[in-house]
């Protein structure tokens, strides 16, 4: 039975016909001189060789610079997306016992990441208004074990963001409790406005970042731990690959930062145009509603707690009655997974269009 197919073998199968929405990836068309930049490098046969060992030249600067951190006694280390970043980060910084503040919902992978070091997520359910972890909420889960905070912000899956005074709130907790605060800015481009935890606490601060959403290289996999040079050296030992990571992709991402104003702009008046789009769809269903609009991401969540409706069966309808592939809520919060569907709209416009379309008939169907 077709329900029965791991929904991501059918949906690779079907990898042109399916909306990919589901994942947060980045579909809206490359800059040409990110594309020409790759080609370029493939025909020179820089993939016959090992990038240099801490990535091609200059592209750990760039990285810095983008952040405003060059000079500021910040280093980074290139990793093969974000992910791996995390995993070398949760392992040479966490112990057994140890307790991380963290949200529920959330990307929920690192937590599992924390889980594998014999540490525990201490996870706060943020399911609730302003959806985003509060100050205080943070300060009270702090006890004798917590080492870090991991603030993911902007915020997967709910697109939500953080004020300037509530990243200084939290840096200030880390800071009153001698803490490690993880800044993850993996949708920091897609946000209206935003403020780095470096600002408060430098020497607390590891920024955990990846090109897979803002210049869509999930399959690329690149990403890096921007960290202060004090960390360097227990960051560079537990590094999972001391080959660097895929050099082809390090050309385009170095021109993608080179080049950052000349396509992140159009890039994000696309998905911002293709949020409104699905937004004024949801408007005209009964019961549902979106807790955080604008997202500051390329994702939001979709209530339907009040319709009744299993979000799993509304990912599975989509997926394989109309080729729209989104998450049901159960990968990405421990507690509020029945509520709520996630959908990202950096997809090209058609693809938020034929969502927009097809919630309704399913939410009807189901009903
Ligand atoms: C908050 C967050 N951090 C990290 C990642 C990992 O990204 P990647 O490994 O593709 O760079 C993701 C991916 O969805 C994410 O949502």
């Amino acid at each position: 039975m077709l329900e029965e197919k791991d929904p991501f073998v059918y949906a690779h199968e079907k990898e042109k016909e399916i909306v990919w929405m589901s994942q947060n990836t980045n579909q809206i068309k490359t800059s040409p001189k990110i594309m020409e930049s790759m080609i370029k490098a493939l025909e020179e046969g820089k993939h016959n060789l090992y990038p240099h060992r801490d990535g091609i030249l200059g592209f750990k600067d760039d990285i810095l610079k983008d952040l405003g951190l060059k000079g500021e006694g910040f280093d980074a280390l290139i990793t093969n997306g974000g992910i791996e970043g995390t995993y070398t980060l949760t392992r040479s910084m966490l112990d057994e016992g140890d307790n991380v503040i963290a949200s529920d919902p959330s990307f929920m992978p690192i937590h599992h990441q924390i889980e594998l070091c014999g540490a525990e997520p201490k996870e706060i359910d943020i399911y609730k208004d302003p959806y985003k972890l509060s100050i205080d909420e943070v300060n009270e889960a702090v006890n004798g074990d917590t080492k870090m905070i991991l603030l993911i912000d902007p915020l997967n899956p709910l697109g939500s963001s953080y004020t300037e005074e509530e990243v200084k709130g939290i840096s200030q907790i880390a800071e009153d409790n001698d803490l490690l605060l993880i800044h993850d800015i993996t949708y920091r481009d897609f946000a209206y406005e935003h403020t780095l935890a470096s600002e408060f606490v430098p020497e607390r601060t590891i920024f955990a970042c990846s090109f897979s959403k803002n210049v869509g290289f999930a399959g690329m996999r690149l990403g890096a731990l921007v960290m202060p040079e004090e960390y360097s050296d227990i960051l560079h030992k537990y590094r999972t690959n001391v080959l660097s990571a895929n050099v082809i992709a390090q050309v385009g991402a170095k021109k993608a930062l080179e080049t950052k104003e000349e396509w992140l702009p159009d890039m994000l008046e696309q998905s911002r145009k293709n949020q409104k789009i699905i937004k004024e769809a949801v408007e005209e269903i009964p019961d549902v509603h979106l807790p955080v609009y604008p997202s500051s991401t390329n994702m939001f969540v979709i209530d339907v707690e009040k319709t009744g409706l299993d979000p799993q069966k509304i990912q599975k309808k989509l997926l394989y009655e109309h080729d729209v592939f989104v998450r049901g809520g159960n990968y990405l919060s421990k507690t509020a997974g029945d509520k709520f569907i996630r959908v990202s709209f950096t997809v090209p416009e058609e693809g938020a269009r034929k969502f927009a379309e097809k919630l309704a008939l399913v939410m009807d169907d189901l009903r």
